[in-house]
Parts: C-alpha cells; structure tokens; sequence
C-alpha cells in the first residue's frame, strides 16, 4: 500500500465535499436549528465549518480540530474568509487526547457539534499497525465484555460519537455526523440503552458512493440532547431533501426494531411458537466433506475421484441453491459422519470401510480445522447436528442472502436432503406440513412481521434469532391455518426429536 493510501485509511481522510456540507447546514437551519457556537472535532479542511459560517448568521464561537496540520492550515484560511466576526479557535489535536468537556463548558449555547469523523474499523487499524484509536480502557464502558474480549469490531467513529454524545449530555446541543448507517444505529442503541437523554434523532440516508465513492450505507445522523426525558425513536429518511419519514426506529424492551409501524401492528405474532429454527451442519471442510457425483464415483473439491458407501452420504444444499431456485435440486453430496453431536465416529470403520480409509486419508485436512469446536471431539466431528438433520422435509432460506424467500427442501433419491451451516431451516415430516409452512412464511404477513426487526444494510440481514421471533402458531392463527398446522404437531409429537 502507497504511503498515500496508507494515510487516507489510517486518518479516514475522505473530505467532504462543500455542496454536501452546504445541503445538510441547509436542512438543519429550516429545521429551526440556530447555534451560537459550531464545533467540528475532526474538522480537515474545515468544508463544513464554512458551510455553517455561511448558513447560521448568529455563530459567536467557531471550533475546529484536526490530526492533521496541513488540514489544520488550510481550515483556518477558509474559515477566517467567511469568519463572520465569529471567534475562531481552529488547532492540530487528536480526537482522543483532546479535553473536550473542558472545551465545550466557555462555548455560548445552542451548540453545533458537526462533521464527518474517519470511517475506519479498529481491525483495519490493526491490519496497517495503527494505533489512531480510542484507549481500550476508555472504549471498554461502551462495548462491555464484547470490548474486553477483544472480539468487538467498532468504527472509530462510533467511539468518537459516543464520546461526544458523552459531552454534549445536558447541554443546549445538537449532534450532526456524517457515517455509517449500522454506526448511528450503533450510537443509537448505545445511547438509548445507557439512557442518554435525547429529544430528537434522525438518520438522512446519503448516497456515499456519490459522495464518497463509498460501499456501504451511510447517513446523516441528526441527534438533539434533551434536559428533560429521552425519545427512544429514531426518524429515517430516505434523503437530506426529504422530510417526510420513511421508516422510525425505536429501541424497545432493550432491542432495536427496524419498523415500529410494522411491530405495532404485528407485534402479537412475536413468541416461541412450537417449531425451532436450526442451522445447517457445520463442517468447515468443503474440500473433503462435499463431493459431486461422476459417473457412479464421487469427486470432492481436490478433483479427487473416490468410492464411498453411500450410508454417510448425502445429497446437500447450500445458500446460493437454497436463494437462487424456487425448487432447489441438490448437485453434491455432504459426508455427514454423525447423526448427533459427540457420536463415535469409529463405527463408521465397520459399517462403511471405504468412507473410514477416506476421513482417514484426509485427516489432516479435518484436523487443520482452525475452530476450536473441533477439539477434544471423536475424530472427523460435524457441529448442527440431530435427528432434525435427517427430517425428510425442510422449509430453508439462505442466511448469506438479502432476501426473505424461504423454500421447501424435499427429499432426492430416497435420502433426506441435508443443509450446510450457511442455512436455517425447520424440520418438518411431510410435504403437506412443509407447504403449509413455506406459503404462510413467505405471506406478506410473516414479510411484515420479519420487516420490522430486519435492518437489510446489515452485513447479515437473516438470522436464527430473526426467524425465531416468529411464532408460526399465532401466525397460523392470523391465516386461518391454525388447524392444519396443530394437526401436524399432533403428529410431530409422535417424532419430537424431529423438531
Ligand atoms: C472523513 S475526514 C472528514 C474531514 C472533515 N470533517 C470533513 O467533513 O470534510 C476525517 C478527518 O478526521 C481526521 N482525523 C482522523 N483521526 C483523527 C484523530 N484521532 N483526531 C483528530 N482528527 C482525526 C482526518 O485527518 C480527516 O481530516
């Protein structure tokens, strides 16, 4: 990576463009909005600074701060050419060493707190050896164990957010901040969950490709402190032109909900119903584990051609088939070497000699399996297995994929079809019960129901919890199927461990 490069990943050293800076001071002064001091912790070249020079006439005190001292150099230029009589304190600081409580407490109110912090993961940092991040111990109150695991992954502009959030908390204070939509959410949620007050919160959606040249969706996130109770709901907007709202987020009973609309008015479908959600089996070893039938012979992903019983085989699905076909065909095959967790994988030797001398020839690939789940298991072990594994029909939909269709599953060539771990499913007995499942999950209703949890900006969108949150049994209700699906549970019960 060019030192260029480098830099712009490190620091986040994307400027924002004027007409983008303008358009947001633009819609935060018809909103009513007059500060008497504009504060931007990570300024650069100061666009927005100027563009809230030029917007607000009745700014008295104008800050700015940023690592870097050329930015620093120019903002302070641009500023003093539009100054307005404002006093201007525009310095080289780090975000992170900076007193801001300190700075903030001389400053008049209504304060502007505005800008465009780095967008850029501590674990990128990591990866360039950087350390333009918060303290761990200061980031540690946010994130919990999560943080001291080391296992949470954060923006530093969430850190930077929840940090102002933190300083601005009593004041006359309004919170501007251009960033990722899964960040303000996150900020959101932070907030909300350690009861921060806050009067007003609104995400405008900004196209970042256009803007940014950016992947990802990214926002306007617009948050008022409130002296008095907080508003846990969050207005979204489809643009910075648009005031009409097109969704509200609200944190409720210690969760986010994508659509409050939508839960109000499907909320009564929420509970653990009868079914239970199951993952695929998991095996992390595709080269050895998935084969292709030839010619009567099977090859796996090492274009090796093998001989094997067909007792441990069975025919597979995977995300892409499950998303991309209404009726999923099975082209592979899964070794599956148990039929529950933990079992003796060495009566396998007997029962089916050929696939045994295979796991065995392949060992060292099953052995190198990087998951600590592998451990201190029978040799060759699988994970999301049960009798539910082998149930003759499934209703599936693809966890990899942004999209709410889910399929039935039925069996091929006699043998139940079983689903890699990148999959959900519901076991069911019959066609009948998987027809009835299918159509009531892929009714509007259960769409309405699922909308109002699903954030689509999501890395993954569809999870076990999400589908689990369904009752299927209120659902059936609200379809008029309650009948037909207790009868099926009537004979679910004879096989319970199917479920
Ligand atoms: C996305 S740019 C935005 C610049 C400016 N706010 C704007 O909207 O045009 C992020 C800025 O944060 C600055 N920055 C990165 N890390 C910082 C830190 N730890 N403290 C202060 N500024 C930092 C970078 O130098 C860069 O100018």
């Amino acid at each position: 990576m060019s030192a260029k490069n480098r830099h712009i990943q490190e620091f986040g050293d994307f400027q924002t463009p004027t007409q983008l800076a303008r358009k947001a001071c633009l819609l935060l002064s018809k909103q009513g909005l007059t500060p008497a001091s504009v504060v931007e912790p990570t300024c650069g070249v100061g666009n927005f600074l100027v563009a809230a020079l030029e917007t607000f006439s009745g700014i008295k005190n104008t800050v700015g701060i940023d690592v870097n001292s050329q930015h620093i150099d120019r903002a302070r230029v641009a500023v003093e050419a539009v100054g307005n009589g404002s006093e201007i304190d525009i310095r080289q600081g780090n975000f992170f060493t900076t007193d801001w409580r300190c700075l903030v407490e001389s400053l008049p109110e209504p304060l502007l707190i505005i800008g465009n912090p780095p967008w850029v993961t501590n674990a990128a940092l990591g990866s360039i050896g950087s350390s333009n991040a918060p303290q761990k111990s200061n980031f540690q109150k946010y994130r919990g164990l999560d943080a001291i695991t080391g296992k949470s992954n954060f923006d530093i502009s969430e850190a930077m957010l929840l940090e102002t959030l933190d300083w601005m908390a009593g004041k006359r204070a309004t919170m501007a901040m251009l960033c990722k939509t899964a960040v303000a959410r996150k900020v959101l949620t932070h907030a909300w969950k350690n009861e921060y007050r806050l009067a007003a919160a609104d995400i405008y959606r900004i196209d970042a490709m256009a803007q940014f040249g950016a992947a990802t969706d990214a926002c306007l996130l617009v948050v008022t402190a409130s002296s008095a109770k907080t508003n846990f709901d969050c207005r979204v907007h489809d643009s910075l032109d648009e005031s009409s709202v097109s969704s509200v987020l609200r944190y409720s009973d210690g969760r986010l909900l994508a659509d409050a609309a939508a839960y109000e008015t499907w909320k009564h479908l929420e509970g653990n119903g009868w079914y239970k959600w199951r993952s695929g089996i998991k095996h992390d070893c595709a080269k050895v584990m998935e084969l292709r039938k030839l010619n009567g012979k099977y090859q796996n992903g090492l274009s090796e051609i093998v001989s094997l019983e067909s007792d441990y085989l069975y025919p597979m699905l995977k995300s892409s088939d499950i998303a991309n076909s209404p009726n999923p065909h099975p082209s592979r095959f899964m070794v599956v070497p148990q039929t529950f967790l933990g079992e003796d994988t060495g009566l396998i030797k007997e029962h089916a000699p050929k696939t045994w001398e295979y796991l065995e020839s392949h060992a060292d690939f099953l052995e190198r399996r990087a998951s600590s789940i592998y451990r201190n298991r029978p040799p060759f072990s699988i994970f999301g297995v049960g009798k539910y594994s082998f149930a003759p029909w499934k209703v599936a939909i693809s966890g990899f994929y942004k999209s709410l269709r889910f399929r039935i599953v039925c069996p091929s060539a006699g043998k139940p079809v079983v689903l890699d771990d990148t999959c959900y499913f519901i076991a069911c007995q019959t066609q009948e019960e998987a027809a009835c499942i299918a159509e009531m999950l892929n009714n509007e209703v259960a769409q309405k129901f699922f909308s109002a949890f699903i954030f689509w900006d999501a890395k993954r969108p569809v999870t076990i919890e999400l589908l689990q949150r369904l009752d299927l049994l209120a659902l059936a209700k609200e379809l008029g199927k309650d009948n037909r699906l207790m009868s099926y549970r009537n004979s679910n019960t004879q096989q319970p461990s199917l479920l």
